[in-house]
């Protein structure tokens, strides 16, 4: 039975903690949050501990804090030579502190507190100083999905700021989709099954060869009419940038 030990309890920490209850492998030893409330559903109140004190030694703790404080928390665990781990996508593995054997654990997918997630289907990208952490750590990710990958810091960074694009921005321009669509009093229902369809081709074919639409096309008359059909200078200008880049890019 391997300890893990996990500080935080926001949307990663708590998916995390019922992702490994589930498993007969991995014992949560104890939970450090700030607010004990945020978790005390999850698991024992006599695991949930708010003080660093009481930290004991476990065989990997996992830190799923805010990317800003996962260095001071990192300094806060009163030991040496344990293996510590962040689970962000943006940070370096450098960021923990020195006096402990690191690593990292970023789980890649998009994380909110009551959806659930099925981890058997979310790749987790590891990183450690050594192979026999590497060992460990892998062998701790294998539990919980059939997806590791070893992703150094610079390759993650790339991941992230792919996903900010893929996931994000995507998202974003949902909402604009939506926002548009309201103003007409349509549907934005009636656009799902495009938006579907446009996920799962990228699936089949490279990204730049499933690009369909007036700007890959140049349709220079209907790009006009959508231009001066937009509302907003923000709309506007989302438009010509992505127009521009989709040229480009064909
Ligand atoms: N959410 C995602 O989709 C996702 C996906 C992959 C990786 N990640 C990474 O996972 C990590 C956690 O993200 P999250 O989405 O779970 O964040 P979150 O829901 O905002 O939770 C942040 C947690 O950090 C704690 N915290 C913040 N500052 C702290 C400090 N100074 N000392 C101790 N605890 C502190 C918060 O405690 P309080 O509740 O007391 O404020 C909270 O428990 C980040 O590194 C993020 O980049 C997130």
């Amino acid at each position: 039975m391997l300890n893990i030990t996990i500080i935080g309890s926001g949307n990663v920490a708590q998916h995390l903690i019922s992702a490994f209850l589930k498993t007969k492998e991995i014992n949560i030893l104890q939970v450090f949050a700030r607010n004990k409330n945020n978790i005390s559903q999850q698991i024992d109140s006599n695991k949930i501990i708010t003080d660093y004190k009481d930290l004991q030694t476990a065989d990997l703790f996992i830190i799923a804090v805010s990317d800003n404080a996962i260095n001071i928390v990192s300094s806060q665990i009163p030991f040496d030579n344990q293996l510590v781990v962040h689970t962000s996508g943006g940070m370096a593995i450098d960021v923990l502190d020195d006096k402990h054997r690191k690593g990292v654990f970023y789980p890649l997918q998009s994380f909110t507190k009551n959806k659930a997630v099925d981890f058997k289907t979310i790749p987790i990208c590891l990183e450690t100083q050594n192979d026999l952490d590497y060992y460990l750590l892998e062998k701790i990710a294998q539990i919980l999905t059939n997806k590791t990958y070893n992703i150094n810091s610079l390759q993650r960074k790339s991941l992230h700021v792919s996903a900010v694009f893929v996931n994000n921005f995507v998202n974003h321009l949902y909402q604009i989709g939506n926002e548009i669509c309201q103003e007409s009093q349509v549907d934005f229902e009636i656009l799902k099954p495009l938006i579907l369809e446009t996920a799962h081709k990228i699936m089949a074919i490279n990204p730049k060869n499933a690009q369909t639409g007036p700007a890959t096309r140049n349709d220079t008359q209907v790009i006009e009419q959508h231009l001066d059909f937009l509302k907003t200078e923000n709309q506007k200008n989302i438009y010509k940038i992505l127009t521009q880049s989709i040229q480009q890019n064909g």
